[in-house]
C-alpha cells in the first residue's frame, strides 16, 4: 500500500527523537519499525530511572517504504549502528541493533530513502562507527556525499550529506 504524504520531511527510523529540537516538529513524518516505552534504572539520572518513548507517527519499514517516488524534499536516514551490543542493553534498546543481513537491510535503506527523494532533494544520514566503520557502510549505496562531520566523545558519530542524483 502506498500513503499519501504532505508533509516535506521523512525521517523513517526515528526512535525517540532526541536529536530533534521539536519532537513534534510538524514537517516531519516520523516513522519507525516499533512502537514503545522503556523505563530501565539508571544511576545518573535524578530519578534513579530512564524512560523512552517510541511512538513513530507511522509504524514503517526502511527497507520497504509506502511512499510513492519523490515524495520528500529531505530524508533523514540514522539507522541502527550496533551489531554487537546484547539485545537486552541500553544502547540496543535506544538505537535498536542490526541483524545478520545488516548489509542488504542497510542498502535496502538507502536505495529507498534516494527513491522516495525528489531530484535534488536532500538525505541527512548519520552513522556511529562503534561496531562498523562508515566507510564500509558508503559500499552500500552508488551515491557520494558532499561533505559531513564527525562528533562525540570518541569522534565516532560521523553525519554525512548527500543530494539525490547529484553527480561527484
Ligand atoms: C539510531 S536509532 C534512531 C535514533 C533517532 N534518530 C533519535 O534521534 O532518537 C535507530 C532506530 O531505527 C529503528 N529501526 C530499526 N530497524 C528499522 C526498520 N527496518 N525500519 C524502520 N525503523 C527501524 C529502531 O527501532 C531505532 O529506533
Amino acid at each position: 500500500m502506498t500513503i499519501t504524504v504532505d508533509k516535506p520531511i521523512l525521517d523513517p527510523c526515528c526512535g525517540s527523537r532526541m536529536f530533534y529540537f521539536d519532537k513534534s516538529d510538524e514537517r516531519v513524518l516520523f516513522g519507525d519499525c516499533r512502537r514503545e516505552n522503556i523505563s530501565l534504572r539508571d544511576k545518573s539520572s535524578k530519578s534513579g530511572v530512564r524512560h523512552l518513548s517510541i511512538n513513530p507517527d507511522r509504524m514503517i519499514d526502511f527497507t520497504r517504504l509506502p511512499f510513492s517516488n519523490e515524495s520528500f524534499h529531505l530524508v533523514v536516514f540514522d539507522p541502527p549502528h550496533l551489531v554487537r551490543n546484547g539485545r537486552s542493553g541500553w544502547l540496543a534498546k535506544k538505537y535498536g541493533k542490526l541483524g545478520e543481513n545488516w548489509r542488504d537491510d542497510i542498502a535496502s535503506g538507502f536505495s529507498e530513502c534516494f527513491r522516495v527523494l525528489m531530484p535534488n532533494g536532500t538525505l541527512i544520514f548519520k552513522w556511529n562507527e562503534q561496531d562498523i566503520k562508515v566507510s564500509e557502510i558508503l559500499k552500500l549505496t552508488d551515491q557520494k556525499p558532499i561533505f559531513g562531520n564527525r562528533c562525540g566523545k570518541t569522534a565516532k558519530s560521523h553525519w554525512l550529506v548527500f543530494m539525490k542524483g547529484a553527480e561527484a
